[in-house]
């Protein structure tokens, strides 16, 4: 099944006409991706590829990682994944887009600077990306800086609203000081009906979130995670931690849209005899593991699919029940999710417990690990 499954226009009515005849058609949900693995042997041939070209014009060496019923080069339906590899001695600009990104190190050293803030970065540590912010990234040491980018550029461009910045936004940033006019707070109750009217004045001057990038260091979230109470009924809360970039708020992105994860630690229980394996669950969210220590299971509707060091997998795809458990007293894994997308849209649908109902999670109480 691939994205024509979302309708392509094959199911149109008369040649001509720009009705599609619905009536009693109940609404649907559309199928899950399969889930997807590529091991570090691939990730690794990419990017000895990549190392070996010829510096490209734009100095951008880069590739996208492409689940097979993509077509729009994505590896989930919103998010895309890229390899991005900086040589020693050579730095690489962006221009800024309306899209958001996370990116993960995953060799050498480099300083990003991103909105003209520098972060240096080394193995595992992870920088968030705000929209519309220029980037620049240097090699600082003497091995390929290589980053793992995800990004929702996928998404924009399904709505047709990627933008890619001809550099005019940073003069805009250091412009004059701004009086807004107070009719951009005017509210209207309306009588009845419990909606409100704005004016045009609201629309064009709404209030300002400053989005910044944030880094966040392997070192620091490992000792974190570390030093999380391992004694707790269900395993993930004894091993999840969320990258979370406070402007997001309660829709707990590392940007607008993507969630950040790292899982694991050290666990003083393991009798290495079994799988630690989470209960099994589904969400409507979507989620990639890249393994950072240890060997995982993931298990997606009875598939089971193994995974270690440097292995990227679509762990979650969607609606896709799926439980994941490791075999290993050290073990981490770095994750990537469309969490803050969907709370944001306040669509967050989540079944913990088979045969139990879901639940609209934001929206209504959720439960307790
Ligand atoms: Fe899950």
């Amino acid at each position: 099944m691939t994205d024509g499954a979302l309708g392509s226009g094959q199911e149109k009515g008369p040649v001509g006409s720009p009705f599609v005849d619905a009536s009693g058609a109940q609404d649907a949900m559309v199928p899950c991706w399969d889930a997807f693995k590529v091991s570090k042997d691939q990730i690794d041939g990419e990017i000895e590829r990549l190392k070996s070209l010829p510096r490209p014009a734009n100095g951008r060496r880069r590739s996208y990682i492409v689940h097979p019923q993509s077509q729009r080069n994505s590896i989930t339906p919103g998010l895309r994944a890229a390899i991005e590899v900086v040589m020693p001695g050579e730095a690489v600009e962006l221009a800024a887009s309306n899209a958001s990104s996370v990116g993960i190190c995953i060799g050498g050293e480099g300083r990003a600077v991103v909105d003209g803030k520098a972060f240096d970065m080394t193995l595992h540590d992870t920088l968030s990306v705000p929209n519309m912010a220029p980037q620049a990234y240097a090699n600082t040491g003497d091995t390929a800086y290589v980053r793992l980018v995800f990004s929702d550029a996928p998404l924009l461009e399904y709505l047709r609203a990627l933008y890619v910045s001809d550099g005019a936004v940073a003069a805009a940033r250091e412009s004059a000081p701004h009086h807004r006019d107070p009719m951009a707070d005017f509210i209207y109750p309306m009588p009845t009906g419990g909606g409100a009217l704005k004016t045009y004045h609201a629309f064009i001057d709404p209030e300002v979130v400053e989005q910044d990038a944030h880094l966040w260091k392997w070192g620091e979230v490992k000792a974190f995670l570390n030093g999380m109470d391992k004694n707790t009924k269900d395993l993930r809360a004894a091993i999840i931690t969320m990258y979370w970039n406070p402007a997001t708020g309660r829709t707990h992105g590392s940007t607008n849209t993507i969630t950040a994860w790292m899982s694991g630690g050290v666990d003083p229980n393991w009798t290495g005899k079994k799988w630690d394996m989470a209960r099994s669950h589904r969400h409507n969210v979507t989620a990639m593991n890249y393994a950072i220590a240890g060997q995982w299971k993931t298990i997606v509707e009875r598939e089971e699919i193994t995974w270690g060091p440097g292995d990227l997998v679509l762990t979650a795809p969607a609606w896709a029940m799926h439980s994941n458990g490791r075999f290993d007293r050290e073990a981490y894994t770095f994750a990537i999710q469309d969490n803050a997308l969907l709370a944001a849209m306040n669509s967050t649908i989540l079944q913990e417990y088979v045969n139990r109902p879901v639940v609209h999670l934001g929206a209504r109480p959720g439960f307790e690990a």
